[in-house]
């Protein structure tokens, strides 16, 4: 019954949705609590208690964080942040599609902004801590100097990890196309003193790969794989997003 009721929830408007679980899981109507499966695992010498995490791009801005990580999940990712706070593209910015375990969004990255969510920052973690999550902060910046001034200052909060989103499909490529500017970022972030992570694009080409790997490696950043897969929509109001679901899950088991 519950299987039937959570399919037809695919059908309804996806804004709709998308909003009224946020409000249903920020109110707490919706809670789970779990201590989680123990299944330890180290990143860079911390500890996560399981693998199963959230990725970014759900929990925005951090107003979330605790009532979902209280289902027992090894770790959040918070964000993506932006410096400067963002309305997101104009709606429709969601396309679903059930029958292939998927959906196509261009959302945006809308954002309260970094000061409002480095004001709260110190109460997010207190309370994450107290659920042993592992916290990863995602960062999208339009700009080297955007990156490096939000990274900066978020040194001293103790967040376990940060990520670098790149990969947005909202970049439309600046960042992947031009590995000048992406190189210069990157070694531009080594200075920082916590564990970072850079947000892979997919679809691009395989020398992109190779070269971010090594990048990344040299330094000992971490990779996440991967966002979205960049396609054109005409259901959206910008005309292209970014695929997420089962095909792209069949793209990377390849
Ligand atoms: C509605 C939505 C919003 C997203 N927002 C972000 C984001 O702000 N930053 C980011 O790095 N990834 C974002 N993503 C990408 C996801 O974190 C994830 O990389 C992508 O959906 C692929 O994984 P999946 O197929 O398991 O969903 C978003 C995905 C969705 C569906």
């Amino acid at each position: 019954m519950l299987t039937q009721v959570l399919k037809l929830i695919n059908y309804l408007p996806p804004e709709f949705t998308y909003k009224t679980s946020h409000a249903l899981i920020r109110s707490g109507i919706v809670n789970y609590h779990s201590r989680g499966i123990e299944m330890p695992i180290e990143v860079n010498g911390k500890l996560l208690k399981n693998p199963l995490g959230l990725g970014a791009g759900i929990d925005k801005d951090g107003f979330l964080a605790s009532r979902i990580t209280s289902a027992g999940i090894g770790f959040i990712t918070i964000g993506s942040i932006t410096l400067k706070p963002r309305l997101g593209n104009p709606k429709p910015r969601i396309v679903k599609y059930p029958g292939l375990k998927a959906m196509v969004n261009a959302m945006g990255l809308p954002s309260r902004g970094f000061v409002d969510f480095v004001s709260r920052l110190p109460s997010i973690l207190n309370r994450l801590r107290r659920l042993r999550t592992y916290v990863i902060i995602s960062l999208a910046g339009f700009s080297i100097g955007e990156f490096m001034y939000m990274l900066n200052k978020l040194r001293g909060y103790g967040v376990d990890a940060v990520e670098l989103n790149i990969s947005s499909p909202t970049y439309r490529g600046s960042w992947i196309s031009d590995r000048e500017y992406l190189g210069e970022l990157l070694r531009g972030v080594e200075a920082f003193p916590g564990t970072l992570f850079v947000k892979l694009p997919l679809g691009v080409d395989i020398e992109f790969y190779r070269w971010v790997m090594n990048m990344a490696g040299k330094r000992g950043f971490g990779l996440t794989i991967a966002n979205t897969l960049p396609t054109k929509e005409p259901g959206i109001s910008v005309g292209y997003g970014g695929l997420s679901g089962y095909p792209i899950y069949q793209l990377l088991s390849r």
